[in-house]
């Protein structure tokens, strides 16, 4: 009944349902933060936003390992499955599919998509899933846009965004995502994995809450949030 949400790091989370694992963005054997070990993860289902490497992570070591169904934009899927992995599910951005344990749509995101050998990865995109009843939208790597409030429109329990600038949404832009959004409850990620995206994740969630009825949870890396 109960979704359990657990962040490996970076824009990395394992979200656990009654019925599947799913793996977002498994950025973890590159991430000096994360929690875990990419050969210890278990999932039934890995979702890749974008193709750039702290995203694309250790999808294929953990596809090739798992036989779990890679889940991206269409032109990152013809690249996996020329790197051999057979069992992937193509969907681009404004389509949804109903897998056996729920929803994904993808949605539009503002950045880049290269893949780490230099390949097209197409657009980059995020995630809005709807699961046992609930939505949670992860932004992925984005800047701020002004459709983040259609996305607020179908109600969004969970709202995942990055804070770290320099390369996404900076805490000033992020703080307009959740102005345009009005999600339930906020997490912040995609912060202090490098130098350049050092941030301060409480005094952001002081101002967020201050200025908006949003409740946010600042994680650690291995900390588990239940929705
Ligand atoms: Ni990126
Ligand atoms: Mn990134």
């Amino acid at each position: 009944m109960t979704l359990k949400i657990t962040w490996y790091g970076h824009a990395c989370f394992l979200i656990e349902t009654d019925t599947a694992k799913l793996l977002v963005d498994p950025f973890i054997s590159g991430n000096p933060l994360a929690p875990v070990q990419a050969d210890d993860v278990k999932t039934d289902y890995i979702l890749v936003s974008h193709g750039h490497g702290d995203h694309v992570g250790d999808t294929i070591e953990i596809a090739k390992r798992t036989g779990a169904m890679v889940i991206s934009n269409f032109e990152i899927q013809n690249w996996l499955v020329n790197q051999g992995i057979k069992n992937v599910h193509p969907q681009h951005i404004g389509g949804g599919f109903n897998y056996p344990w729920g929803r994904v749509k993808l949605t539009i995101a503002h950045h880049g998509s290269a893949l780490p050998d230099g390949s097209y990865g197409g657009n980059p995109c995020g995630f809005l899933f709807y699961i046992q009843g609930k939505k949670i939208y992860h932004a992925c790597d984005t800047g701020l846009f002004f459709d983040m409030k259609l996305i607020g429109e179908e109600g969004i329990d969970l709202a995942i965004l990055p804070i770290g600038d320099n390369f996404t949404m900076g805490p000033d832009d992020a703080l307009r995502a959740v102005k345009l959004i009005e999600p339930k409850q906020v997490v912040p990620v995609h912060y202090d994995t490098f130098d350049m995206i050092k941030q301060d994740p409480h005094a952001w969630a002081a101002n967020v809450e201050k200025e908006t009825s949003a409740k946010v949870t600042v994680m650690k890396p291995g900390d588990v949030l239940e929705l």
